[in-house]
C-alpha cells in the first residue's frame, strides 16, 4: 500500500482509538495503552520517514510545522499518561489531547501528504511499507527480561522512539540493553 493510504488508514484507526479509551469500565486502561502506542508508532514513524520525504518534496514549512504539533502533543499525552485512564481529569484531558492530534492529522492529509504524489510510485509504496513496519514491528514490551514497574516506565510515551528506551535499559542494567 503507498504511504498517503497508510497514513490515512492509521489516522482512521487512532481516531476509532480515541473513543474506544472513552469508554468507562474495566478495559479502559488496556484501551488507554493501546492508544498510547499506536500514537507514539505513528508519530514516530512519520518523523523518521514521512516528513523528511515531504521536505524532500518541496513541503518544507508543512513539515517543520507537522513536527512542532507533535512535540506539543507529546506533552499533553505525557500530562495525561500521569492523569491515567482512572485519574481525575482524564476524560477532559483525552479531549484536549485528541483534538490537537484530529487537527494535526487533518494538517498533514491537507498540506503535507499530497506533495508525497511527487514521489515514483515505487517510492511511495516504500515509504508505506516502512511506515507500516514501524507499527507492526514496534515491541508490545520494551525489553523481554524486564518485567514489573521499570517496564511500565519504560512503556510510558513521553520516552519516544526505541532507540531512547534502549539507552534508558542499557544505563539500569549493563549489557542488556543491545
Ligand atoms: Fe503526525
Ligand atoms: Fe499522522
Amino acid at each position: 500500500m503507498e504511504v498517503t493510504s497508510v497514513v490515512k488508514d492509521q489516522h482512521a484507526a487512532i481516531r476509532r482509538a480515541f473513543w474506544r479509551a472513552a469508554v468507562p469500565g474495566r478495559r479502559r486502561d488496556g484501551e488507554f495503552r493501546r492508544l498510547v502506542r499506536m500514537l507514539a508508532t505513528h508519530e514516530a514513524a512519520e518523523q523518521v520517514h514521512v516528513h523528511p520525504a515531504a521536505r524532500r518534496a518541496g513541503r518544507i514549512a508543512a513539515a517543520t510545522a507537522r513536527e512542532g504539533e507533535e512535540e506539543q502533543a507529546k506533552q499533553l499525552l505525557a500530562r495525561l499518561w500521569q492523569i491515567g485512564p482512572y485519574g481525575h481529569g482524564y476524560l477532559s484531558g483525552l479531549r484536549a489531547l485528541r483534538r490537537e492530534v484530529l487537527a494535526h492529522a487533518a494538517r498533514e492529509e491537507r498540506d503535507e501528504l499530497p506533495g508525497l504524489t511527487r514521489l515514483s510510485h515505487a517510492r511511495r509504496w516504500m515509504l508505506g511499507l516502512e511506515v507500516r513496519l514501524a507499527r507492526e514491528l514496534a515491541p508490545t514490551r520494551p525489553h523481554p527480561r524486564v518485567n514489573g514497574a521499570l517496564a511500565n516506565r519504560l512503556a510510558m510515551p513521553v520516552l519516544g522512539p526505541a532507540d531512547r528506551v534502549r539507552d534508558l535499559v542499557s544505563e539500569k542494567f549493563p549489557g542488556r540493553g543491545k
